[in-house]
């Protein structure tokens, strides 16, 4: 195994040019006080924060939470002073804001980041998954494009080093021409959401063309509030002729993270430190380490979506237009195992077919014994 140097990013905090006043910033959200985070709250905000201010550009001047000792507990823990809110919308009244993390739950995440859009907050970082259903997701790029607001969203693997060189290797043709892309993960939405986004990073952010999915659940499964399926399948295939496969599950494996497949080979990423490599210049599954560096993939997101104050007309690479169309595969997903059918994109069906299918008892606890009807 041997071990690669990447050379810095240009958003290096020392090669960034230091503004004369510090960013306004806010932090809608300030997340449950726990040591140990999981799947009902994880305290996001306390990655944002130290993210955001380890730029040296941002200042923090409130905060809202709903619940007035999750915004005590993080003002303490981080030694800080900010104006604090129980409701986000007076904040957005009261405060002229440049940045605005949102650290809530998905369901909130459409209603916040568009009243920040219609506030005139500039740039607006909001966690992911994007939202709820399509429409919501549809609604927040509409209402970022009418503001002319920079959202994007917390799919911070983007910086991470090791995917940033399995992505330059793919450009460079080191596998040929790209065939095809596979990954697994718990589900489709929560997990989902990162590796979509990825393999779209992957495939150049291209189109898709057609979706087919398949989901199954015999329990109300939510994470972050949000319903998912137990077990998973989603086929795709984009526009220049890729395919993508996402098997979901606790038990799902590939033998790998991501498997990236070539006319000349195949990259198959291990860790997100790791991969090795197989192809016809000699590489017979070498496993090559990347290190990150001196930042962290939320260091260097903080400082990506900083930079499009910075610059105007630079554009994050976790912006709106990447990240719905990771989007848009998963409520594609959930909709083609609804009408048990190939769906073409776009995506017509507005709302979350996970959800309808729940309510109408096609899965979870409740579901319909369909022995009978199959049978
Ligand atoms: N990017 C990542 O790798 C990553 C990792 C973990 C979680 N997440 C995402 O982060 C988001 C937040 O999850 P979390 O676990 O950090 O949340 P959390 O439960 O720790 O915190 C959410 C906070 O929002 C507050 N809140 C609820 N309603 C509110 C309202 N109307 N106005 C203001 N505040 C309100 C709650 O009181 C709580 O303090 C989720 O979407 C989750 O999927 C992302």
């Amino acid at each position: 195994m041997f071990s690669l140097t990447l050379k810095a990013l240009p958003i290096n905090r020392k090669d960034a040019k230091m503004p004369d006043t510090l960013y306004k910033y806010a932090i809608i959200g300030t997340g449950i006080p726990h040591e140990h985070p999981g799947p009902k709250g994880y305290g996001m905000a306390n990655t944002h924060w130290p993210a955001f201010n380890s730029t040296g550009k941002v200042e923090l001047v409130a905060i809202a939470d709903i619940i007035p000792e999750h915004s005590a507990s993080f003002l303490q823990r981080h030694g800080q002073q900010a104006r604090e809110y129980s409701d986000y919308e007076t904040l957005l009244q009261r405060e002229n804001v440049d940045i605005v993390s949102i650290c809530t739950w998905p369901h909130l995440h459409a209603s916040i980041s568009i009243a920040c859009a219609k506030a005139g907050v500039k740039v607006i970082h909001c966690e992911k998954p994007m939202a709820i259903t399509w429409d919501e997701a549809k609604a927040m790029k509409q209402a970022a494009e009418e503001a002319g607001a920079l959202m994007s969203f917390g799919h911070q693997r983007r910086l991470i080093r090791l995917f940033q060189h399995v992505r330059a290797l793919i450009e460079s043709g080191s596998i040929g021409t790209l065939v095809q892309i596979e990954a697994h993960c718990p589900n489709l939405y929560d997990w989902g959401s990162h590796w979509l986004d990825m393999l779209q990073y992957y495939n150049g952010d291209s189109d898709v063309d057609w979706v087919m999915g398949q989901v199954e659940s015999n329990t109300e499964t939510r994470i972050f509030g949000a319903l998912h399926e137990n077990q998973g399948l989603l086929v795709y295939r984009w526009k220049n002729g890729v395919t993508g496969i996402l098997l979901t599950g606790a038990k799902s494996s590939i033998g790998c993270i991501h498997r990236i497949i070539g006319t000349e080979g195949i990259i198959e990423v291990l860790t997100e430190r790791k991969y090795r490599i197989f192809d016809r210049k000699g590489h017979n599954g070498d496993e090559v380490e990347v290190p990150q560096g001196d930042q962290s993939d939320h260091q260097l997101s903080a400082a990506d979506v900083i930079r499009q104050l910075d610059e105007p007309g630079y554009v994050s690479t976790l912006n709106i237009s990447n990240a719905i169309k990771a989007t848009e595969l998963y409520f594609a997903a959930y909709y083609s195992s609804m009408h048990r059918g190939r769906i073409d994109l776009p995506l017509e069906y507005g709302g979350n077919a996970l959800i309808s299918m729940f309510d109408s008892g096609e899965i979870g606890p409740n579901r319909k014994n369909l022995e009978g009807v199959i049978g």
